[in-house]
């Protein structure tokens, strides 16, 4: 698949914590009950790696990617971990440089127009707009799209059911991502039918 292929498999992309790998297959498949089939499962828990592993294995409807992946290193684990794909919260250089020499598709985080501008030097198009509300929103989206056609974004940071609609409705975005699909309670507590009913819901309020 295409780096843009990966953006545009849901509308909705759940940022995962993984907190026991003992439970991260149902909650792989609490989601994928629910309708999400892409998952990024974050590199911010020790289980995350292991968890990418499993799930890839477990789970073959899945579409399993990467996320906080900082830099080469974590790039090639996530790579052998069996991550379609990877999603970084920000870039700089030698990351970037780096990456293109690493056979995994990248959505690079990006939050100002030289960072954008940094990832398309290197040619990255399709990006992570991160943290979307903290750093101007649906305004700043709207404010790329004039100076930087042709690039596409997936806002995370702050996105949820109430703000999902304002950025799915812009041209420039394919997607968006949250946290809000995993609450770290209904996963403690092993609520896969809960964590279901927010997928379904979420899918639900997307307006057409
Ligand atoms: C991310 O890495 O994309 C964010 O942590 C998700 O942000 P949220 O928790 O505000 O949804």
């Amino acid at each position: 698949m295409k780096t843009k292929e990966f953006l545009q498999v849901s509308k909705i992309i759940p940022v995962i914590t993984i907190y026991d790998l003992k439970t991260s297959v149902d909650l792989a498949k609490a989601l994928i009950n629910g309708g999400i089939k892409i998952l990024e499962i974050t590199l911010r828990t020790q289980e995350a790696l292991e968890a990418i592993k499993l799930i890839a294995k477990e789970v073959p409807d899945a579409v399993v990617g990467a996320g906080t992946v900082l830099n080469a290193k974590m790039l090639e684990e996530v790579k052998n971990a069996g991550a379609k794909f990877a999603i970084s919260p920000g870039l700089n250089s030698v990351f970037a440089k780096e990456a293109k020499n690493i056979d995994l598709p990248l959505i690079p985080g990006i939050a100002t127009a030289g960072e954008l501008m940094l990832a398309l030097e290197f040619g990255f198009e399709n990006l992570k707009f991160f943290p979307a509300q903290a750093t101007g929103g649906i305004n700043m989206l709207k404010s790329f799209s004039a100076p930087f056609q042709n690039v596409n974004f997936c806002p995370t940071g702050g996105i949820n059911l109430n703000n999902m609609n304002d950025y799915l409705k812009l041209d420039n975005v394919l997607c968006v991502g949250g946290s809000w699909l995993t609450p770290k309670e209904l996963i403690l507590d092993k609520k896969w039918d809960q964590i279901t009913q927010i997928a379904k819901q979420s899918l639900e309020q997307i307006s057409q």
